[in-house]
């Protein structure tokens, strides 16, 4: 552990900066004594139809809980990410496409862009869909994903993105929870040279969900697909009809933007609902000083717009700012581990932002295919997800950026639209594993378990105590549990569900969620949702899932499964369980292990003793605690003799 490890910013890349150490102090200070001046002034970002009068009007409880930034403003977030940068970058790269085939890449411009985001928007509008209307985007990463999501902001549809890995029943859950008309897809996604399915899981998934009159699919390999007629549509046939002028429309700043499904402890996953203004002009902000971007450069974040990451960072932040940002098809490894260097080589790009999941599996393969290649065009690298442990972070530092780079390790959420916590490159001395200091405007927390807030250097439950513009204002069709969620836990403060220890110089380093929900290769998984898919099984009787510490993926997923009587354990059933929960989820919930429980651990009242089952799965049980009150008591040592993850 390097933990005591300090890498200074260097004067060059002080100077170079938009921020260095005092100016980060002095803004910081002005953002959090006067946060109405501060984000009155950074509101200014962004292009409004009709200037704001209101800055904030925020109630964090108890009671009521609403969050408005810019309420009166009005203004088009397409028109910001695109129709604002045509005077001056009409025939400038917006989009680099790199293809799933080392062969395959494309530069679209800003007028390019312009063109496609407002053909498609006709053709959607052609097809019915209005403002305020949802649509459901389950694409690859090709650039008429980021067509798609810009179309919905400019003609004020609510997108919600599906991850492409989904299977038919989570899309199915997700269009059917928004109430979705129209989906827009493609016949295959490609990625590592395999082909993804996408068309015939959403003709599977759309066999329950009858609000659904329009798909709109994007020809990307070719490949057959099933066609309903009168529901479905070629893209470029829907787009080639109509005409390329489609006006923005002018959106109240609260206006829905988007809805992305996130998992959490309890029940299905949430659809964390951001709106227009405030998400706007927080991501630009932090595009703008994390990646300290500068016009001109290139800027690559390796995430899938099926996720917050990709929204805020390969989409709306970089274009707000008019950058040149990289979008990939493809996967770390593929045609060899080489890829992401050579895409760095090949595009000259400046900025790049992973997960350490990517990281710590490229670390695997040695430093050969990283020197293989030249880098000399990066100056900035980025990590997000998930803690990086120190031994990634030095790799990272050492082999991929050759000592060179600085490292910004952002810490953030789904909900929290944008970047909370992390170094800035000209102003932030790095510590390894630590996401260092909170943005502008930020102020953390950190409470014990009863909610008394902690002083100086400490650990406990990290909450927020005020807002910022890009929060997000509402769990999609249920603000009671978006109040539940939240701010009940903590009255009076946002609670992130992560815990956190701030050390004597006031750097936060994240020790990872203290609910059930839990942190796969930088993907959420509510260990609920892998249990009821489990116990949707005929076989299985209960089930119960924790996260285990894994070498790659950060946390694997741990099941363990009591099945009905009469069942017998077997390997073929514990292959069939792995694929039950790929096809019910998809493959990023499978899980790595299963262990056949004869009895769960339970109090008389009959809760699962989680705690218990997660030091089994970490192979620790020296501190197991007091287990006689179980109902059970045996069933423990049974569970540790039969464990799953032994040394
Ligand atoms: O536990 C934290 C972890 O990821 C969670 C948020 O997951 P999600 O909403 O999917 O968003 C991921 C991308 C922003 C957090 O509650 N997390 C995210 N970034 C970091 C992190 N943990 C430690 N360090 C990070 N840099």
């Amino acid at each position: 552990m390097t933990e005591g490890a300090v890498y200074e910013v260097s004067e060059s890349t002080a100077s170079a900066a938009w921020i260095d150490e005092s100016g980060y102090f002095s803004l910081y200070e002005q953002s959090v004594s006067n946060p109405e001046a501060f984000w009155g002034e950074q509101g200014k970002r962004i292009e409004w139809f009709k200037p704001y009068s209101e800055v904030k009007d925020v109630a964090y409880g108890p009671g009521d809980v609403h969050i408005r930034w810019y309420g009166d403003g009005t203004t088009n977030v397409a028109h910001n990410c695109i129709d604002r940068h045509l005077a001056e970058k009409r025939d400038t790269t917006a989009i680099i496409w790199e293809g799933d085939d080392p062969a395959d890449s494309k530069h679209i411009t800003y007028g390019e862009l312009h063109e496609q985001v407002c053909r498609l928007g006709n053709a959607l509008k052609a097809r019915g869909v209005k403002k305020g209307d949802r649509v459901t985007i389950y694409m690859p990463m090709i650039p008429e994903a980021a067509y798609a999501m810009l179309a919905c902001a400019r003609i004020g549809a609510i997108h919600s993105v599906v991850f492409g890995g989904f299977s038919p029943d989570a899309l199915a859950g997700r269009v059917q929870d928004c109430a979705s008309t129209c989906v827009i897809t493609a016949d295959e996604g490609l990625r590592g040279g395999r082909k993804v399915p996408l068309k015939a899981n959403t003709d599977k998934a759309l066999e329950s969900c009858s609000d659904v009159d329009t798909v709109v699919v994007v020809k990307r390999t070719g490949g057959d697909v099933g066609w309903k007629d009168g529901r479905d549509v070629w893209y470029h046939e829907a787009c080639a009809d109509v005409s390329a002028d489609c006006p923005a429309e002018e959106m109240n700043a609260e206006d829905p933007l988007f809805i992305l499904y996130t998992s959490g402890s309890t029940g299905k996953p949430k659809g964390v609902l951001h709106t227009t203004g405030g998400y706007l002009v927080y991501a630009a902000m932090t595009h703008h000083y994390v990646f300290d971007y500068h016009p001109g450069e290139v800027y690559w974040c390796t995430a899938d717009v099926g996720w917050v990451t990709g929204h805020s960072y390969i989409v709306y932040g970089p274009l707000a700012n008019g950058a040149t940002t990289l979008m990939f098809e493809g996967v770390p490894n593929y045609p060899d581990a080489s890829r992401f260097w050579q895409v760095c080589d090949k595009h000259k790009v400046d900025i790049f932002y992973t997960a350490p999941t990517a990281i710590r599996a490229l670390m695997r393969e040695g430093e050969d295919p990283v020197k293989s290649t030249s880098r000399s065009s990066l100056r900035l690298l980025g990590s997000v997800g998930e803690p990086i442990n120190p031994e990634a972070w030095e790799w990272y530092h050492k082999v991929v950026g050759d000592e060179r780079c600085p490292i910004v390790d952002t810490w953030w959420q789904t909900e929290t639209g944008g970047i909370l916590i992390t170094p800035l490159p000209g102003a932030t001395p790095l510590k390894p594993g630590s996401a260092t200091r909170p943005f502008f405007g930020i102020k953390p927390v950190l409470v014990d378990a009863d909610g008394a807030v902690l002083e100086g250097a400490t650990e406990g439950n990290l909450c927020i105590a005020d807002s910022w513009p890009g929060q997000m204002r509402t769990v999609y069709g249920d603000h009671e549990r978006f109040i539940q969620t939240y701010f009940s836990s903590y009255p009076g403060k946002y609670f992130t569900g992560d815990g956190c220890r701030r050390d004597g110089d006031g750097y936060y380093w994240i020790t990872g969620r203290v609910d059930d929900v839990i942190n796969v290769s930088g993907h959420r998984m509510g260990t609920a949702e892998v249990e009821s898919a489990l116990v949707a099984h005929p076989k299985v009787a209960e089930s119960a899932v924790v996260g285990y510490p894994h070498d790659i993926k950060g946390q694997g997923i741990y099941a363990y499964v009591t099945l009905i009587a009469g069942e017998a354990p077997s390997e073929e059933l514990r292959k069939e369980l792995v694929g039950w929960v790929r096809k019910e989820i998809g493959p990023i919930a499978s899980p790595d292990l299963i262990q056949w429980a004869p009895g769960l651990p339970k109090t008389r009242s009959g809760k699962i003793m989680r705690r218990i089952l997660r030091k089994i799965a970490e192979d620790d049980f020296s501190n197991l605690g007091d287990t006689s009150t179980l109902a059970d008591p045996g069933v423990v040592n049974d569970l540790i003799d039969n464990r799953m993850n032994k040394a």
